[in-house]
């Protein structure tokens, strides 16, 4: 094993900084000679981190964590357990810990990192998070809706008339509102000229998204939009700031967290520069529970994930998927992650013995036997290979990880409220806005362009677009051809400057990207 020691020390002795993940297990103790480490340049080769429950792996996201915040790299995580708060408070010394650090060498001091704690929709103790409709795009939207594939294909189609149509889909009833419109008798020739959408599907999403809003999705679309630029931040004094998503009662609604994450990871990479390769990563991204990305995913959307992942290292971004064992992410998706942190596999079932084997053979060779000891690891520790500077793999090693300096469990309920409402950040996302956006348009058709009022009815909430457009109601500059609805809403001057506004959200500046998420006009 001394043989094995002089391997992990030259194979982990980096040229340039890198994180301490720990130190070598040799004889069932750890050898501070024999440091395991990931070099900082080599975190945007992405990663894995698995195992069991209870064996360490939200541990070792929060010792990764604190040095790239210590590094000034801001990361990202997402808090499903309320665990990784504590990240905002200093750890306390205990003989656990003290122990830990003195086996591995690890010097020990109690820490608190600058963090921002997020919530979706406003849901949890977090500024809240919310994405328009258009820029959470069809593919993201069909994945949380469970979609069939004909289903999903026809929401592409709607998004691509609302797109065309100048009609902004900022929130629910927008994409409602359109879908009304289309299966309205008014609306029927521009549901044939689309092709391929139905009346009946339509009428199916209609009411998939009825549901969906009745289960209180309408607090996470809309505006104020998430920016992801905000989660690039450092603080005064340097460090990276720690983005941390509280998810409470996420497993209620797994779809949805997943395709938050993925559009928080597709909006990164559209907005972000190529950057190449880079001395530390701009961002680091932890995927937690990424088995729920995958899940019952189509091919398109594997598909679009393989691409995104694989397209956004050049950005300078690192994303490391968190998991119970390697099979629960794709294999296109897998063979991408360069560094991997594999905590203990429980072997009671033929299932577990399955898992096993197969992880045990996702590893470069090494004098282990990894099925072996992948069930004896202890908590905390892991069998750890990573991407040397040079992109060669680094020895196989078991290795004791090091204890997080900051708090290991939630932090103060009180005090991260506070923390969220004396953010910098909780003015511009607190309070949702309903700006004018295709719902209103459509009811606006309905509306006399300057006197008169409104036809009874159309102000009622889910009645606008069934409304049909009254005879002599036409804007002023109406054709003797009778104009589409579109070209009303466009002809109307009231609207008109929105439009303009809107332009690079609507029509052809809009190009959706890998996951047929939209560009905003942000920025
Ligand atoms: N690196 C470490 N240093 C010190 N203690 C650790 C470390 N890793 C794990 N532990 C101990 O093990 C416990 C469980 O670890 P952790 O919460 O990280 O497990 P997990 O794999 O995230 O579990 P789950 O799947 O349930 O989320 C911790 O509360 C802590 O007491
Ligand atoms: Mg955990």
């Amino acid at each position: 094993m001394s043989d094995l020691a002089g391997q992990v020390r030259d194979g982990y002795a980096f040229d340039g900084p890198a994180l301490d993940l720990g130190a070598l297990v040799v004889d069932g103790r750890g050898d501070p000679g024999a440091k395991v480490r990931i070099p900082l340049g080599m975190l945007n080769r992405h990663g894995l981190v698995a195992g069991a429950t209870g064996t360490g792996k939200t541990k070792t996201l929060q010792v990764m964590a604190e040095q790239l915040s210590a590094a000034g790299v801001p990361v990202f995580l997402a808090d499903i357990k309320g665990d990784v708060s504590g990240m905002s408070v200093a750890g306390t010394a205990n003989e656990k810990i003290t122990a830990r650090a003195a086996e591995i060498g690890q010097d020990w001091q109690p820490v608190a990192y600058p963090v921002e704690f997020y919530a979706l929709g406003g849901h949890g103790t977090g500024i809240p998070v919310r994405a328009t409709i258009t820029s959470f795009g069809p593919v993201l939207l069909s994945k949380v809706l469970g979609l069939s594939d004909v289903q999903s294909s026809s929401l592409n189609l709607i998004f691509h008339f609302a797109d065309a149509n100048g009609l902004p889909l900022l929130d629910i009833k927008d994409l409602r509102s359109v879908i009304q419109y289309l299966v309205s008798d008014e609306g029927a020739e521009q549901l044939r000229s689309l092709g391929g959408l139905s009346k009946q599907t339509a009428g199916v999403l209609l009411r998939e998204l009825v549901a969906f809003s009745d289960a209180g999705a309408d607090d996470f679309f809309g505006e104020p939009e998430f920016d992801t630029a905000d989660l690039m931040r450092t603080a005064p004094d340097g460090r990276g700031v720690a983005s941390i998503l509280e998810l409470p009662g996420v497993v209620a609604q797994p779809a949805l967290f997943s395709s938050f994450l993925m559009w928080l990871l597709a909006d990164l990479f559209q907005d972000l520069p190529e950057v190449g390769d880079v001395d530390k990563p701009k961002l680091v991204f932890f995927f937690d529970e990424a088995h729920l990305l995958f899940k019952d995913a189509s091919k398109d959307f594997l598909e679009s994930i393989t691409q995104t992942v694989r397209l956004i290292r050049s950005k300078g971004v690192g994303v490391f998927f968190v998991t119970q064992t390697p099979k629960d992410v794709h294999p296109d998706v897998l063979a991408q992650l360069g560094n991997r942190v594999q905590h203990a596999l429980r072997a009671y079932t033929p299932d577990d013995a399955k898992a096993l084997k197969a992880t045990a053979s996702t590893f470069p060779r090494s004098a282990y036997d990894l099925e072996e000891v992948l069930t004896q690891l202890g908590t905390g520790e892991a069998i750890v290979t990573v991407l040397s500077e040079n992109g060669a793999p680094t020895p196989v090693a078991w290795t004791r990880l090091c204890a997080p300096r900051s708090l290991m469990g939630a932090a103060d309920a009180a005090a991260m409220t506070a923390a969220v409402k004396g953010s910098s950040l909780y003015p511009k996302y607190a309070e949702p806005v309903d700006r004018e956006s295709a719902y209103e348009k459509l009811a606006a058709r309905v509306a006399p362009p300057s006197t008169g009022s409104y036809p009874q009815g159309s102000t009622a909430p889910d009645a606008p677009p069934a409304q049909s457009y009254p005879q002599g109601d036409k804007p002023p500059k109406a054709q003797k051809d009778e104009p589409n609805m579109v070209e009303k809403v466009l002809g109307s001057t009231a609207t008109k400057s929105f439009v303009r506004a809107a332009a690079t959200a609507a029509g052809a500046a809009i190009a959706r990207q890998i996951f047929g998420t939209a560009k905003r006009r942000r920025r």
